[in-house]
């Protein structure tokens, strides 16, 4: 281990904590520091705080249908995130595909190719065509200076997503969409919990999808939820997702089955109790990551860009030209060494073949994204992600370089 980046320099603290439910001390540490890392790992809370839940839906035999427990989780995450309605889904899939129905979207939907692939398939999905607008260097997010371009006598919305967690610039997406009478739906899968200056993140736009996918800062092992501006239209969304009925008899609309059932529910009421603890841990380990990777040529790491209130949720560092070995060459060496980052997000949705045809798709359109997808790397980043792990990723990352961090860390206290 190199002595520039010893556990000592950490002025944070342990990383273990009992609040995780884990063995804590040196032994356990020294024990987990071979495990393979990989870029993230599913937060699970104490088993024993989700029997009595399983309990209580054993007693009542209710399974899904929107059960209590499906009731109590909106409750309680329009409470956590300090919004007025959300309806839960059963993936973040349906619910974009939902989004999008409920607003009846059609023709071409301006879109980000530096996603998951999800985003743009919810659009084909409904036989609507994606138009790949380029990315901010900055943000990494749909660039709003661009989009006007693409807009045609087609277009009826724009789907931006909060890539990271790093807000869309919203109030510029916003004033195009007014100009243009265009919807706006925010594929929010990663910003979970991320506030602006006003509140939520959630809260603009016309919808947003969630996704609580195991992968996610909130997990229901599979889950997903659009936040809605209205009673009105969660109704008209609680509707899609059960087929479209209104009552036993009454079917008003072609809907889909994208509940959320019990256990699922249930599941996510004993993530929120722990979900702040999970996200400073997340927080603190960005902070050692920041610290130590500052003054490495190469490493540009993205950061948290324009929130009041981050998620930690990826930790994206771009490998420049002049780091010492390629990005495909440090994710090698990472792997060499037990450590599996991401290449999120290569390659481009738009170079998938079924979009790739696409005018929109071709890669002088989306300079800066073609060239952020063949730099980014996301290094891991989860809850019990250990010091000595940490410490394990950063001696590969600094390892080629010259320019290593070094000496004490202090790591400030959330606002
Ligand atoms: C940006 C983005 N959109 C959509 C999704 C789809 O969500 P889910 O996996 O819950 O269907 C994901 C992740 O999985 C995602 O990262």
């Amino acid at each position: 281990m190199n002595s520039n980046v010893s556990a000592d320099s950490f002025g944070v603290q342990d990383l273990r904590s009992a609040d995780y439910g884990q063995a804590a001390g040196h032994g356990a540490e020294e024990a987990m520091s071979d495990r393979r890392i990989n870029v993230t790992q599913p937060y699970l809370p104490p088993l024993e705080e989700f029997i009595p839940y399983l309990r209580q839906i054993w007693d009542s035999k209710m399974l899904t249908n929107g059960g209590p427990m499906h009731q109590h989780l909106e409750e309680a995450l329009c409470e956590y995130l300090g919004i007025e309605h959300i309806a839960l889904f059963n993936n973040g899939t349906t619910a974009l595909l939902t989004a999008l129905q409920s607003l009846r979207i059609t023709g071409e939907v301006i879109t980000t190719p530096y996603s998951f692939v999800a985003t743009a398939h919810s659009l084909l999905w409904n036989g609507i065509k994606p138009v790949f607008v380029d990315i901010d260097p900055r943000t990494l997010n749909l660039d709003p200076r661009k989009i006007e371009a693409a807009i045609t006598p087609h277009t009826t919305a724009i789907m931006p997503v909060h890539c990271y967690g790093n807000p869309c610039d919203v109030k510029a997406i916003q004033d195009i969409a007014d100009n243009y009478n265009l919807r706006v739906v925010y594929d929010a899968a990663h910003a979970f919990g991320v506030r602006d200056a006003g509140g939520s993140i959630l809260r603009h736009g016309d919808l947003s999808a969630m996704s609580f996918h195991a992968t996610k800062v909130f997990n229901t092992f599979e889950g997903g939820a659009i936040v809605c501006p209205d009673a009105k239209t969660k109704l008209r969304i609680d509707r899609l997702k059960n087929f479209g009925f209104v009552d036993e008899v009454t079917v008003v609309a072609p809907g889909i089955n994208g509940k959320m059932g019990e256990v699922n529910a249930a599941f996510g009421l004993v993530q929120l109790r722990h979900v702040d603890c999970a996200i400073e841990r997340r927080r603190e380990i960005a902070c050692i990551y920041d610290e130590q990777l500052k003054s490495v040529k190469g490493i540009r790491p993205v950061g948290s860009v324009g929130q009041a209130k981050a998620n930690y949720s990826y930790y994206p560092v771009l490998v420049e030209d002049d780091y010492p070995l390629s990005r495909d060459e440090l994710y090698q060496a990472l792997r060499n060494n037990n450590i599996y980052a991401r290449k999120y997000f290569y390659p481009l949705i738009s170079d998938f073949p079924m979009y790739r045809g696409m005018a929109s798709a071709a890669r002088e359109n989306l300079p800066v994204a073609s060239e952020v997808a063949r730099k980014v790397l996301c290094l891991p980043i989860y809850p019990v992600l250990d010091r000595h792990e940490v410490l394990k990723v950063l001696e590969v990352v600094l390892g080629p370089s010259e320019n290593r961090g070094g000496g004490g860390l202090t790591c400030p206290a959330t606002s």
